[in-house]
């Protein structure tokens, strides 16, 4: 059987295209598998806090050149550290964890907004380009003064 040169051309180009198909589907779900292991949960013991290692000595740390890690505490009704400062031109990874109740720790000005709770390690990256001052809140009730707790970060040149 003889297949007509023209033809053969349709016929790599459909394999091609069979080939992208399938690249992209395997692409696609390795970025969906990345995504949904970032997504996991961390989960800690809100009574061990203390002796842990990030997260007893709440702070700013950094792990590369404009790289840094921010472990914050949230408890009624307060937020620590407090301030949080971080240079300009940096990323932040911040690690959020609750004490004892269900908080909020959003920034407004930012795409900073996620529920802390209790046990679990809420993580989140954000890129900081300027000096600039911004309030941090709770957005979750977590009792009498929820209303007062604000902290403050600070992106400093
Ligand atoms: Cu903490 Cu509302």
């Amino acid at each position: 059987m003889k297949i007509h040169a023209y033809e053969k051309l349709w016929l790599v180009a459909a394999l091609l295209l069979i080939v992208g198909f399938i690249a992209t589907i395997t692409y696609g779900s390795v970025g969906l598998g990345i995504a949904m292991l970032d997504d996991s949960e961390e989960t800690i013991e809100p009574k061990e806090l203390n002796d842990d290692e990030r997260f007893g000595e709440p702070r700013v740390e950094q792990v590369g050149e404009n790289e840094y890690e921010a472990y914050v505490v949230a408890q009624t009704f307060i937020f620590q550290p407090d301030p949080i400062e971080v240079p300009a031109n940096s990323e932040v990874t911040f690690y959020v964890t609750s004490r004892d109740v269900i908080h909020g720790f959003a920034v407004p000005g930012t795409n900073i907004n996620a529920m802390v709770i209790p046990g679990e390690v809420s993580k989140m990256t954000v890129e900081f380009d300027e000096p600039d001052e911004y309030g941090i809140v709770c957005n979750e009730y977590c009792g009498d003064f929820h209303h007062t707790m604000e902290g403050q970060l600070n992106v400093v040149p």
